[in-house]
């Protein structure tokens, strides 16, 4: 198996991948943070002067995802309820279909509590596709895994087996069942946008193999460390790559 880890900029870095993949998990930024309290983290990477910058940034890297995909590959969009409209335009302005809207529930709220207004507790995720029909689709049905609400809870600091390293990251559970579903053993996933890594290490523990890029030097120590990067893994080949600004 291969794990290649890229730091760098996912519009730089695109373009230049040649490694055609089965399946893209992309949890984006969602222009959300605008908050004053929340600022400082948006601006890490969170930040976009309006929604046309937004809207651009996104067609920019679905096209490019587009490219590598192979006919029947899945794309997956964690996208905010915020900007649902807007997903529905941006899709028309690339090649991709929209195949399915599915629902990942959050039962664990861990803020903004109050009795006076609705408390979020989901995000979509796009279904694309390039083609009419995902060319891989694993779910057993009697375990109830293709419904189209996914219920997980968010990882928090205080779990031992899903520990939170990032402020977005999503459950490792989830992302498996995807990764199984939509995928066979030996095939090969992009996430361009790994925050704390948990596409890669899923992974990792299910022989699929992955390229991955961040553009947040912290967020790459903390995958490598999440990730055991390097430790001697049987099969796994570890690769690192830095992308500066000028390549
Ligand atoms: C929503 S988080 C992903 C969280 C991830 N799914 C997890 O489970 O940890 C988005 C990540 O994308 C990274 N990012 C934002 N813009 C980027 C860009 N242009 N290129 C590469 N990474 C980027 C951010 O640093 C952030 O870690």
């Amino acid at each position: 198996m291969k794990m290649v880890l890229i730091h760098g900029d996912s519009l730089k870095v695109l373009p230049k991948l040649e490694q055609k993949v089965d399946l893209v998990i992309a949890d984006p930024p969602y222009f959300v943070l605008e908050k004053a309290k929340v600022q400082e983290i948006a601006k890490k990477w969170d930040f976009f002067h309006s929604v046309d910058e937004y809207r651009e940034f996104t067609i920019r890297w679905l096209n490019e995802v587009y490219r590598l995909l192979k006919d029947g590959g899945s794309c997956l969009v964690f996208w905010s309820e915020k900007h649902m409209f807007l997903f529905g335009e941006i899709v028309k302005q690339t090649h991709f279909k929209l195949h399915k809207t599915i629902i990942w529930h959050y039962p664990n709220v861990l803020k903004g509590f109050s009795s006076k207004r609705w408390i979020n507790t989901f995000d979509f995720v796009f279904h694309l596709v390039k083609g009419n029909k995902p060319k891989v689709f694993n779910a057993k049905f009697t375990k109830d895994e293709n419904k189209d609400v996914q219920i997980f809870p968010k990882p928090q600091c205080n779990f031992v087996k899903d520990r939170k390293w990032h402020t977005t990251q999503k459950p490792l559970e989830l992302i498996k069942r995807f990764v199984k579903i939509l995928t066979n053993e030996g095939d090969w996933v992009l996430d361009p946008f790994l925050g704390s890594g948990t596409t890669m290490l899923a992974c990792l523990q299910l022989n699929r193999n992955c390229v991955g890029i961040e553009i947040n030097e912290e967020y790459i120590q903390i995958i490598k460390r999440r990730l055991n990067w390097g430790s001697s893994l049987g099969n796994v080949e570890f690769k690192f790559r830095e992308v500066e600004e000028h390549d």
